[in-house]
């Protein structure tokens, strides 16, 4: 008989079905079973889930390279109660969608979010030319988020080399970061260092893709005397600061 061929967005979803609540227990600092409480209301609408992913399909995307780990930002943010998340990279916005469905719930914090959008070449997708992050053509950064939750959203759109610093300078304090745009080294390392001084005690700092970063979340994690924590061991990793 023959096998059936596994889509990419199949395996994507297997990856963010298997969630990692303790990951969420340790970062936040609460019980496991607060972690699980907190990304089971989040795996259980599954009308939201099948909004998102609906978006993407409409937009013609089997696979899109987006966090595999939305249950769990969610999580991070209602047990957290953040007054201020910050992310860089959006793409179609799905961690923006799940960081905003948290702070809607706990009736209190906001989104910022950088994004420098890639763009895809063609009218049509091509994988081969195309980067798995590149918009659809007429969409915009965020486009996949549900028009209900943009309201208070502060989306903003340029490199986070240029409009990091200044958002940054605008707020009292960073309680979550997301480090989800340009994996290099040297970038997550100057995102790291601009949201620093911002963190307070407890806040936490994440970045996603850590394999292409060369050690950044690591070396950054020490420089603060703590070590990164990996969810499900892979590599969206992160800390929390002493
Ligand atoms: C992996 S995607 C983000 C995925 C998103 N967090 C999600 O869960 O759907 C990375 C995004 O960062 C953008 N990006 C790349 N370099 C950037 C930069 N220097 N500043 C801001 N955004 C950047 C890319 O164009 C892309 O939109």
């Amino acid at each position: 008989m023959p096998r059936r061929r596994t889509s990419k967005s199949a395996t994507a979803r297997r990856d963010q079905d298997l969630v990692d609540p303790e990951w969420v227990a340790k970062l936040s600092d609460r019980s496991l079973e607060e972690a699980r409480g907190a990304v089971e209301e989040a795996q259980k609408d599954t009308p939201f889930v099948r909004t998102i992913d609906l978006a993407h399909q409409q937009a013609g995307r089997d696979f899109y390279a987006q966090i595999r780990a939305p249950f769990e930002l969610y999580a991070l943010v209602r047990l957290l109660r953040p007054k201020h998340v910050v992310e860089a990279g959006v793409s179609s916005g799905v961690s923006s969608a799940y960081f905003l469905k948290a702070l809607n719930q706990n009736h209190f914090g906001t989104l910022h979010s950088i994004d420098l959008p890639t763009r895809q070449k063609g009218a049509t997708f091509r994988e081969k030319e195309d980067s798995p992050v590149a918009l659809p053509p007429g969409k915009s950064s965020g486009w996949a988020v549900p028009p209900h939750l943009r309201a208070g959203w502060d989306l903003r759109i340029g490199p986070s080399q240029e409009l990091l610093p200044s958002l940054v300078s605008e707020l009292d304090q960073v309680d979550l970061f997301l480090h989800d745009s340009l994996h290099t080294f040297e970038h997550a390392t100057f995102e790291f260092t601009t949201v620093d001084p911002k963190m307070p005690s407890h806040g936490v700092l994440l970045a996603d893709n850590t394999a292409w970063l060369g050690g950044a979340l690591d070396r950054f994690a020490a420089s603060k005397g703590v070590r990164a924590l990996y969810r499900r061991g892979m590599d969206l990793g992160g800390f929390r600061k002493p």
